[in-house]
C-alpha cells in the first residue's frame, strides 16, 4: 500500500528524513533527483540511518558505529546483513512509499 512520506519541495538534494508509516520506521533519502526509502533502524544496534551521512553513491554511514549500507540496494558494507528497501513513487509533487 502506498503512503505519503514527504512533499518533494520539502527536501533538498542529499537530505534525508525519518518517517513513521504504521509500524514501519522509514528513512527517506533524496539523491541525484531520486528518492530512496529504507528501514531507518540499523541492523547492527538500531542506530537511526536517516541521521547518517550519505555520499554521492548512495551509501549511508550509520551515525552510531559507522557501518554503511546502500540506500539503493540495501547492500551492507562491513556488516553481514542488508537493510530492507521500500519501493518509492513520486506523483503530483508528493513522495509515496510502499509499505505492506
Ligand atoms: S547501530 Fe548502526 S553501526 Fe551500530
Amino acid at each position: 500500500m502506498l503512503h505519503e512520506a514527504a512533499k518533494i519541495d520539502e527536501m533538498m538534494p542529499g537530505q534525508s528524513k525519518a518517517v513513521k508509516i504504521g509500524e514501519a520506521e522509514i528513512a527517506l533519502f533524496y539523491l541525484n533527483g531520486q528518492f530512496y526509502a529504507v528501514q531507518n533502524t540499523c541492523p547492527h544496534r538500531g542506530g537511526p540511518l536517516a541521521e547518517g551521512s550519505l555520499d554521492e553513491d548512495g551509501v549511508v554511514i550509520c551515525p552510531w558505529h559507522g557501518y554503511s549500507f546502500s540506500v539503493m540496494t540495501g547492500d551492507p558494507y562491513g556488516f553481514p546483513y542488508p537493510i530492507k528497501t521500500f519501493p518509492v513513487k513520486v506523483e503530483d509533487g508528493r513522495v509515496f512509499v510502499e509499505v505492506e
